[in-house]
């Protein structure tokens, strides 16, 4: 069984307990979480873009791709349905769309990362008919690395970005997948 992110992950005939977690769709009043996630040093440090955003910057980005076909963005919200972190979509041409992640300092090494992926593939093949998803994650973003394997992406090798070496993780949609 996968996707399932609430309760228990069965998947190998293993049992985990996994951390419980909603995305919804980010909107403009998200902003604090989203700006904070994404300006945080260790997301800052794994990403390709290290440079600090400022806030002014950051509110021009999000309501352009808030209006955009380019990304999807969605909060991840904790059982308390409060916001703890993100998950963004990017879209490419054909039927894949590039997945990442970051959640808010002090919400991590909790298992919301691998809950919140998890959720991302549903809604990735479900709500927006991919095929593929994939992540282009720094060789030494250990965390992220051991959150994408645990939410069933695979590590199809190394690719060049911006001469930056990353690993490129993969999933592909499940057959039983249904549409609604
Ligand atoms: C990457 C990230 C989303 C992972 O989510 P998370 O909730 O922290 O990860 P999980 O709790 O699901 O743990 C995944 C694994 O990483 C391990 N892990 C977590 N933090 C770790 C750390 N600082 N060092 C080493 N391993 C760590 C966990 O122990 C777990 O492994 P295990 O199952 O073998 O014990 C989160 O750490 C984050 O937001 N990081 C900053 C942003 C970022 O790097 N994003 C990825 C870009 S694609």
């Amino acid at each position: 069984m996968i996707f399932r992110s609430e309760g228990h992950l069965i998947r190998n005939r293993e049992i985990t307990f996994m951390e419980e977690v909603c995305l919804r769709p980010a909107e403009l009043k998200d902003i604090m979480v989203l700006w904070k996630t994404r300006n945080d040093p260790e997301t800052r440090k794994y990403s390709l873009s290290l440079d600090y955003i400022p806030y002014s910057n950051y509110k021009r980005w999000l309501e352009t791709a808030l209006n955009s076909d380019l990304y999807a963005l969605f909060i991840i919200t904790d059982s308390q349905n409060q916001p703890i972190g993100q998950v963004r979509f990017a879209f490419n041409a054909g039927l894949s769309a590039e997945v990442s992640i970051a959640l808010l300092w002090n919400q991590r090494g909790r298992g919301y990362g691998t809950a919140a992926l998890l959720k991302a593939l549903e809604i990735g093949y479900r709500r927006f008919n991919l095929n593929e998803l994939y992540a282009l994650i720094k060789s030494e973003n250990i965390p992220s690395i051991k959150a994408f394997i645990k939410a069933g992406f695979a590590n199809q090798g190394t690719v060049l970005l911006e001469e930056t070496v990353c690993l490129k993780f993969v999933n592909k949609k499940p057959r039983d997948v249904k549409n609604p």
